[in-house]
């Protein structure tokens, strides 16, 4: 199965698509996290899209287009995929359908106004890329999983959320619109704890 997952910025879509990857053993695709690593590893992929992430922009097309299709013609997507993060845009969905047929899009929905705290109350592990919320950390400083320092990702600051979440209304909110009108949508509830929300993405998926 080839799954989209939409949302906007800290909607939960990367928490949930980790688990939904191990539910149905396919990858999970984040061309965030994608970028990310590549910036760590000062590839010239992580060169070309520091400048745009670092603002809350999206990356430019020729980057991100040719990073997707490469990374599923690789051998572990041939059962199904997570992508989380792409599309983005009109654009890249009309590219994605010329080179991928997609069999379901979860929209994980949130109040707009919940997001700013979600976002810059995130911590993450910097070795595995677990996701954490200061709510819920109490003096905890490691991640739980593999023990890895956990720490703010740069483009979680207010400002920037603010900038990604413009962004989110101007570019990705029209994605609703266009995989309704192609009957794939899925509207799942994101403001419910992590496990009721992946119990709802499980039975949409079922
Ligand atoms: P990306 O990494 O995709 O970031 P994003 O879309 O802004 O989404 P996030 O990862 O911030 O949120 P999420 O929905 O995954 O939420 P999470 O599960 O972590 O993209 C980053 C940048 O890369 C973009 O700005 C752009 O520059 C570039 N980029 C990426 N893709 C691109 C593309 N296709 N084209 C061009 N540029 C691209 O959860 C958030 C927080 O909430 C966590 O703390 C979590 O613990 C908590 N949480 C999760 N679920 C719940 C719940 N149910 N209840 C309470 N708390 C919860
Ligand atoms: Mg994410």
């Amino acid at each position: 199965m080839n799954i989209v997952f939409l949302g906007a910025p800290g909607a939960g879509k990367g928490t949930q698509a980790t688990m939904v990857s191990e539910r149905f053993s396919i990858p999970h695709i984040s061309t965030g996290d994608i970028f990310r690593q590549n910036i760590k590893d000062r590839t010239p992929i992580g060169i070309a899209a520091k400048g745009y992430i670092d603002r809350g922009q999206l990356v430019p097309d020729e980057v991100t287009i040719e990073l997707v299709k490469g990374r599923i013609s690789e051998d572990d997507c041939k059962n199904g995929f997570i992508l989380d993060g792409f599309p983005r845009d009109v654009a890249q969905a009309e590219v994605l359908a010329q080179f991928a047929k997609i069999d379901a899009v979860i929209d994980i929905v949130i109040p707009f106004d919940k997001l700013m705290k979600r976002l810059t109350g995130r911590r993450v592990c910097s070795k595995c890329g677990e996701s954490y919320h200061v709510d819920f950390l109490g003096d905890v400083s490691v991640c739980s999983k593999c023990n890895g320092k956990l720490i703010q990702r740069a483009d979680d600051t207010s400002e920037t959320v603010q900038q990604r979440l413009d962004v989110y209304m101007a570019k990705t909110a029209p994605l609703i619109d266009y995989y309704q009108n192609s009957g794939l949508l899925k509207d799942v509830n994101g403001d419910q704890p992590v496990s009721d929300v992946f119990k709802e993405i499980i039975k949409v998926l079922e």
